[in-house]
């Protein structure tokens, strides 16, 4: 018996066609725990947003820490929160020179959505340029930015302006001119199918848009922070981004957003005042999480980790039915022959205590992108199961 099924489905809005349903208990390492003591190994992460797993001590503890400071105590950008700055301190310790300056914000789309913003404001120019297949988010901004057609037309007219273009496909990147403000990418397309820039493309996006003065927005919402093996997804690229923009797993567990530019770009948003306000962001509770995760993600060595398990995988989780393991480091899609196998093993593996997800736009892609800090032993026997109905399907 469900103590709060039925509620769920009446008081709560429900977009996707069947939601997993697991009621959670406790979550601890990378194991979620049910109201029936049912224990769950999650290699899905909160969808790439716990590189530490669940309730990891040490950000336990600066919560708690902080949480016997203070809270929420003004608007983003009035107070010298202590905390506050030092995660931006942080952050600018682990970026290039021209990402010194960091906006933290709440959620990934209202970075991408201040993002957006900045580029226009400090380009003055009007136009956008993104790629097929992406996303960015979820606000009006972000789907204006999205290259899916289904998921948007719906909820049309969203801003003007945006040109897309084909990811990974040179002969496009005329597109990017000098009403070019900004080309926003993510640094590995994520539903799309965990598309990695082939050869040097991201370079010659790179070069194009310092022809042109457009400015380079990479969106590292997915692959920031040790997921593909590097802390950011485009040290694996030999790119830098004008414009940063990173979530997720930043907050190890806690709601954060944040964009990431030099001083020079971000001042303009001074003029006229208030050029991007947020009550929340840089919220002293979420900081302090965020500034452990760092930490941590440092003192473990995640990076080095996600490697050495990614090559596990890549050497244990071969079957028939796996037709290709795309992506790079913990951010992994097992690409099964078509969408009724994927769709088999993801609700078997669940029935069977084993978290594993969709992506957006790719039907036959099972997402693997567990904590980085899962154990191979925790791999090998989820291995177990996911073979192990592998091979009744065969
Ligand atoms: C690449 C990318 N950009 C933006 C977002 C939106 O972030 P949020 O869900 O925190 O708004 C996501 C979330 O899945 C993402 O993967």
């Amino acid at each position: 018996m469900s103590a709060y099924r039925d509620s769920f489905f009446k008081y709560m809005v429900r977009t996707g066609p069947s939601p997993m349903g697991i009621e959670p208990v406790k979550a601890e390492g990378s194991y979620i725990y049910d109201r029936h003591g049912k224990a769950y190994l999650d290699l899905v992460a909160g969808v790439s947003a716990l590189p530490l797993g669940h309730r990891h001590p040490a950000v336990e503890e600066a919560v708690r820490r902080q949480l016997d400071r203070y809270w929420h105590v003004m608007v983003y950008g009035e107070f010298i929160q202590d905390i506050s700055v030092q995660l931006a301190q942080k952050m600018a310790s682990l970026l290039p020179p021209r990402l010194q300056s960091m906006y933290p914000v709440n959620s990934g789309t209202e970075a991408v959505e201040a993002s957006l913003k900045l580029a226009k404001r400090y380009t003055g120019r009007p136009k956008i340029v993104a790629a097929r297949y992406s996303y960015h988010g979820n606000t009006q901004g972000s789907m204006s930015v999205m290259g899916f057609e289904p998921r948007k037309i719906p909820f049309t007219p969203l801003i003007p302006g945006v040109e897309f273009i084909r990811y990974n496909d040179e002969s496009d990147l005329e597109k990017i001119d000098g009403r070019t403000a900004a080309v926003i990418l993510e640094t590995i397309q994520g539903g799309a199918g965990f598309i990695e820039p082939r050869g040097d493309y991201l370079r010659k996006v790179r070069q194009r848009c310092d022809e042109t003065g457009a400015l380079l927005i990479l969106d590292e919402i997915q692959t920031g922070f040790g997921r593909t093996g590097r802390m950011f997804g485009f040290e694996n690229y030999g790119v830098v981004p004008d414009i940063l923009v990173t979530g997720k797993a930043l907050g190890g567990g806690f709601p954060i957003g944040a964009f990431h530019a030099s001083p020079e770009m971000t001042e303009t948003l001074r003029r006229p005042p208030m050029g991007h306000i947020t009550t929340f962001g840089g919220h002293p509770v979420v900081a302090a999480a965020a500034l452990e995760t760092l930490n941590q993600i440092e003192r473990l060595e995640l990076c080095r980790a996600s490697l050495d398990k990614e090559r596990f995988i890549r050497e244990t989780f071969r079957h028939p039915l796996i037709q290709e393991i795309r992506g790079r480091g913990l951010m992994l899609a097992l690409m099964m022959p078509d969408k009724q196998t994927a769709d088999r093993l993801i609700l078997e593996a669940l029935d069977r205590g084993v978290i594993l997800f969709w992506l957006l736009y790719e039907p036959r892609a099972v997402r693997l992108t567990p904590p980085l800090t899962v154990s191979r032993e925790e791999l090998a026997r989820a291995w177990q199961i996911i073979k192990d109905i592998l091979d009744r399907h065969s």
